[in-house]
């Protein structure tokens, strides 16, 4: 064995000898309550233009808050936050006063952004906080604005630190939160507390180093993470892809000692026809023959997995809710690299539905494993409707930069459904036109091609075909994988993008 490779090995099992992401990165402890707590630091949730009156505090007390806020020019508008040192004899160090606008109508995304900004706000090293919102009248709504705010505070202290030998210290804080329906709250926690184990399973995946988060290595770590729920793992090995004649999935790992898998998770809360997740798992994108030939453009093609991770964080998530929906989450897991024995730019080979493809370009190579894989999908699951997302096309990032994940329905239902999934989720969604392109994959050679233009259309295209008459949207998710600077409800490093908007996407089917 090569030294590389010896390596390489060592810091797999290192990485997996972890403990599971999800309950990992939520060993910050969440109590709702209705009776008053107290801490260090307060946390004060405040509706636009209401006094700040803080129960238990003197007239005095309170006055000297309304004074500090005015300085300030704390309105209680929505997301504004500013920290105070608390007045004397509260048994408080530290007021955070929270503005929540008119609290009716502060969106779910907008709570999760507060969340965010402050639990970047709040100081790693606290024991304990706590969260007041009872100046916001209706219960119900403070209820959802706590648990929405508490989701927003996990999504943000995420940290993806297996590779530093000191890493941070994480916040290891118990949050109190006092509320008028402590139980309503942390019922509607648990439903979001179970989209964050799926987003921070997505985040690790998504961020394995190629050398490590090879195909095989993303089956043991998604094996791992899926253990304690309701959910049936099959796993197809590249001896069985190659049996299956998935032609197009074997083809991609040709170059790379780790061969091609395909996972599929399947959650059945409902007897009804599963809807279908299918993500792109390629674990390195170095182009192939067709290299990435810029050091910028080949550098964090790890995160060309990330689609994978997000259906598979998707299907854990409504699995932790049980939710009475039938999903199944497949991910094509390749390995894009040059060898002997790699693929050559203009092979054709044969796909799973029996499609004689011309590769065109090996850098294209993400519809060829998803292709087969929506194949697989309605071959072994028959389902209503097939979701793919991927991180699929330069050109995607062309069109609509970061931010926007370009979007493709066939289906009326489907499209309404991911549209005001991306408004709830701020995952936002552009569709992008399919019609009006005749001959964009045709091929001289073959049946068709893997690639056409524009870049964007043509890889839609090519997945269409796969999925055949089956009710089929497409989201390409280019680039919005990683964030290189904290962004609201995310830290530097993998979003894990797609959870939450999938599994809102279900849910929004499911109405
Ligand atoms: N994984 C890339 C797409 C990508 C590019 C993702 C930039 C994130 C950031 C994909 O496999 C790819 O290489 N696409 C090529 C296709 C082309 C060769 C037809 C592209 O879009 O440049
Ligand atoms: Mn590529
Ligand atoms: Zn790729």
């Amino acid at each position: 064995m090569s030294l590389q490779r010896a390596i390489s090995t060592l810091a797999i099992s290192a990485a997996l000898a972890l403990p599971a992401a999800a309950s990992d990165y939520l060993s910050t402890k969440v109590r709702f309550t209705s009776d008053n707590a107290s801490a260090s630091t307060r946390v004060v949730f405040v509706p636009e233009n209401q006094s700040i009156a803080i129960e238990g505090w003197t007239a005095e007390q309170n006055q000297a808050i309304a004074r500090a806020a005015g300085i300030e020019a704390f309105t209680g508008a929505a997301s504004q936050h500013v920290t105070l040192i608390a007045p004397e004899d509260t048994q408080a160090d530290h007021l955070m006063l929270a503005g929540v606008g008119n609290p009716a109508e502060l969106s779910r995304f907008n709570a999760e952004k507060l969340g965010a900004a402050i639990a970047a706000a709040l100081k790693p090293e606290l024991t304990d906080a706590v969260f007041d919102t009872r100046l916001i009248a209706n219960p119900g709504v403070a209820a959802e604005i706590s648990a929405q705010v508490a989701h927003g505070i996990d999504l943000r202290n995420y940290r993806f630190d297996r590779y530093q030998s000191e890493p941070k210290a994480r916040p290891e804080t118990t949050y109190h939160w006092v509320t008028q329906s402590p139980q309503v709250a942390e019922r509607h926690y648990d439903d979001y507390r179970a989209i964050a184990g799926g987003v921070f399973v997505a985040r690790d995946i998504t961020a394995l180093p190629g050398s490590d988060g090879y195909p095989e290595a993303i089956v043991e770590l998604a094996k791992q993470a899926m253990s304690d729920l309701d959910i049936e793992l099959t796993i197809i090995t590249p001896e069985q892809v190659k049996e299956m004649g998935m032609g197009l999935l074997e083809s991609v790992s040709a170059g790379s000692q780790h061969g091609s898998y395909l996972l599929a998770a399947h959650y059945k809360g409902s007897d009804e026809a599963p809807i279908a997740l299918v993500g792109k798992g390629n674990t390195f994108d170095t182009g192939g023959y067709n290299l990435k030939t810029s050091s910028s453009s080949i550098l964090r093609m790890q995160t060309d997995k990330a689609g994978a991770g997000a259906v598979i964080g998707a299907v854990m998530a409504l699995a932790k809710q049980q939710a009475p929906v039938n999903v199944v989450a497949i991910a094509p897991l390749s390995h894009n690299l040059i060898s002997g024995s790699a693929t050559l730019p203009g092979d054709v080979v044969k796909a799973g539905d029996g499609t004689l493809v011309e590769i065109a370009n090996t850098d294209a190579e993400g519809r060829l494993i998803l292709g087969d894989a929506n194949w697989y999908a309605n071959d072994a699951f028959k389902p209503r409707a097939i979701a793919n997302i991927a991180t699929l096309t330069g050109s995607k990032v062309g069109a609509l930069g970061t931010g926007y994940a370009a979007m493709f329905a066939s289906a009326d239902d489907l499209r309404a459904a991911i549209i005001e999934a991306g408004k709830v989720t701020d995952e936002k969604v552009w569709e992008l036109p399919l019609e009006g392109y005749p001959g964009i994959i045709d091929s001289p050679l073959a049946d068709i091609r893997n690639i056409g233009s524009p870049g964007t259309q043509a890889g839609a295209a090519f997945l269409k075909h796969f999925a055949g008459d089956t009710p089929w949207i497409h989201i390409d998710m280019a680039a919005d994988a990683m964030v290189s600077s904290p962004t609201g409800i995310h830290p530097a490093g993998p979003t894990g993008f797609g959870v939450r908007l999938l599994t809102e996407w279900v849910h929004q089917l499911n109405k």
